[in-house]
């Protein structure tokens, strides 16, 4: 599968690293996941078992962030202790956010956000350190209007840079103004021609709001990553919400009449959008990617996928409750 006009080839299901490099994440049972063992030994070790896992199923595209902790440096050290050539792999990475947790979960900031030139040339320094080679995309993280990134000459000028030099440039977006967000995005021209050659975005069956946009930035050419597809684990039976139990109820019963799992049925709704390259599972362990992977095999049409449009949140109650979800 092309990853739109980057020149990329990507595989359908990609391993997105934010769960499996730092101590906390905000996916439910993120502490669970890792025991509650922190050792940067055993969590290095742990990540390289979810990644030998994801490359048995066929898993070519990874995706990092500088905020991720220690994911790249694991990712990195994954690819060279497994002989993985940068030809074999598709990595993309993300800057814009500094990880500022040292390694704890208790710290009331996690990631500290800064789209300045400064950050984009010292994180560009720190991701190429800890990938070695193996860039392949690199994204504005969680790019916003309000930011001022995407009207950031210097920015867009050193972007551009990288791009002649042959790294894919993209951004990923969040919240309730992604599609804002991306519409603009889609507008920037350097040296007349556009400037993002890829996109990351949110798109799960509790908000699918950004569809219609993700589709016309693919057939503008950009490569289309899906996101939380599963909302972070509010779509896997973690989700104890009594409010969404009902809800809860008919997606497991409509996974098993298929053979699956709620994640396999929520992952497979996204890998059955047209218009998606990749989609990403966030897998924080072996069990859970060897669920998710199910999602290949479930072919589920678009009379379904419609079926479950009532399940749908507004935007601003999804995004609240997202941000309402506890670092663990
Ligand atoms: N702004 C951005 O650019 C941005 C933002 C978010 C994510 N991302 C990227 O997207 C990737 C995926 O995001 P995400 O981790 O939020 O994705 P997600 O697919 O919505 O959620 C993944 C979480 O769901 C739970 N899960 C998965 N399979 C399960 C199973 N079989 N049974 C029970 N629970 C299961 C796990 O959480 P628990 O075990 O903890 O419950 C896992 O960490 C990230 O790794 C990152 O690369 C980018």
């Amino acid at each position: 599968m092309k990853l739109g006009n980057t020149g990329l080839t990507v595989t359908p299901l990609g391993l997105g690293l934010a769960a499996l490099g730092r101590p906390g994440y905000i996916n439910l049972g993120h502490a669970e996941d890792l025991h509650h063992n922190y050792d940067r030994g055993v969590m290095e070790r742990s990540a390289h078992a979810v990644l030998d896992v994801a490359w048995e199923a066929g898993i070519r595209y990874f995706d990092a962030a500088r905020s991720y902790g220690l994911a790249e440096a694991f990712l990195g050290s994954w690819l060279v202790s497994r002989r993985i050539s940068s030809e074999e792999v598709v990595i993309g990475s993300k800057w814009g956010y500094t990880y500022t947790a040292d390694w704890r979960v208790d710290v009331p900031v996690h990631e500290v956000k800064d789209h300045s030139l400064a950050v984009l040339r010292r994180q560009r320094q720190e991701s190429d350190a800890a990938l070695d080679g193996y860039l392949d995309l690199y994204q504005v993280h969680s790019a916003t209007l309000e930011s001022g990134v995407l009207e950031n000459q210097a920015v867009l000028a050193e972007l551009a840079g990288y791009r002649e030099s042959g790294l894919a440039i993209g951004l990923s977006v969040s919240g309730v103004s992604q599609v804002e967000t991306l519409e603009r995005a889609m507008q920037v021209v350097f040296d007349g021609r556009p400037l993002f050659q890829c996109v990351q975005a949110t798109w799960n069956l509790l908000d699918p709001s950004a569809g219609e946009v993700l589709q016309a930035a693919h057939r503008a050419g950009l490569g289309v990553i899906i996101k939380e597809a599963l909302a972070n684990g509010r779509l896997t039976g973690k989700n104890d919400d009594p409010e969404f139990a009902p809800k809860l109820a008919r997606l497991e019963q409509a996974a098993l009449q298929r053979g699956t799992t709620l994640d396999g049925l929520a992952l497979a709704a996204a890998l059955a959008q047209p218009w998606a390259d990749v989609v990403l599972s966030g897998a924080a362990t072996p069990g859970q990617l060897l669920s998710n992977v199910n999602a290949l095999n479930v072919t589920l049409d678009e009379d379904l996928i419609a079926s479950f449009s009532d399940l749908t949140e507004s935007p601003a109650v999804y995004w609240a409750k997202r941000s309402r979800l506890p670092w663990n």
